[in-house]
């Protein structure tokens, strides 16, 4: 693999600081100070910087379908956490890309590569989220518009993005948002005179939940590479 890239598995660096270390000379490879960050390098040749040994991580990318009643927190407070279900080693290294409530459910995405949960969670990527939302009346007819322009919600600077509201029965609805301001849906309904009564996530990106209540997988290599474009 790459240089630049065995860095940036190997420690918290982007590639381009990773790339300014190596033409800085604070790498070295097999006892050389390497300068240039496409030199190809292998797992067992000693790589150092700035005199400490690098050893490259291999990534978790997990889904879960999250049950209600569970709190996306490494620790069980009031309520269980979802890690619980999950039998993996070093569960502490994990983080959750995108929290839901406790009394939502749906899909969730747990991870130990920093850079790419913020690739999920940052608006400035627009990476889409779809809920499913179940509603105490029906929606009026000026929501979509409302939530198509962005609306204030209390407490931020800002309008919300540009949501997609699709209504799909007389009280529920499809929401496609692409950022995930602290409970979001509940709080944008709330502002049009509605209340949220059920919250399911259904897909995240490109990639749709597709396995049972309380279960998980990791996603594949195509799942995982989806979020980086
Ligand atoms: N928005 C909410 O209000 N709650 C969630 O769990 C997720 C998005």
């Amino acid at each position: 693999m790459r240089l630049d890239k065995f860095v940036c598995k190997s420690t918290e660096l982007t590639k381009i600081e990773a790339i300014q270390r190596i033409s800085t000379g604070q790498i070295c490879v097999n006892g050389d100070v390497v300068t240039n960050e496409a030199t190809q390098v292998h797992e067992n040749n000693t790589i150092l910087l700035n005199g400490i040994k690098l050893k490259a991580r291999d990534f978790r990318y997990i889904l879960m379908h999250k049950p209600e009643g569970t709190i996306c927190s490494n620790i069980d407070e009031v309520y269980p956490s979802l890690f619980n279900r999950l039998n993996v080693d070093n569960i502490s290294e994990l983080h959750i890309a995108g929290r839901l409530d406790v009394d939502s459910t749906g899909m969730v995405l747990i991870t130990d590569d920093g850079r790419w949960s913020f690739n999920i969670t940052t608006p400035m990527k627009e990476c889409s989220k779809v809920y499913r939302v179940g509603l105490s009346r029906p929606v009026s007819d000026d929501v979509e518009a409302k939530f198509r322009d962005g609306i204030q919600l209390q407490g931020e600077p800002q309008l919300t993005r540009p949501a997609a509201l699709e209504v799909i029965g007389p009280k529920e609805v499809l929401l496609t948002i692409t950022e995930g301001k602290f409970h979001q849906v509940k709080r944008m309904f709330s502002a049009v005179g509605n209340r949220v009564v059920s919250l399911h996530r259904e897909a995240i990106g490109t990639v749709y939940l597709d396995i049972d209540v309380g279960q998980w997988r990791y996603l594949t290599d195509i799942e995982v590479q989806s979020f980086t474009k």
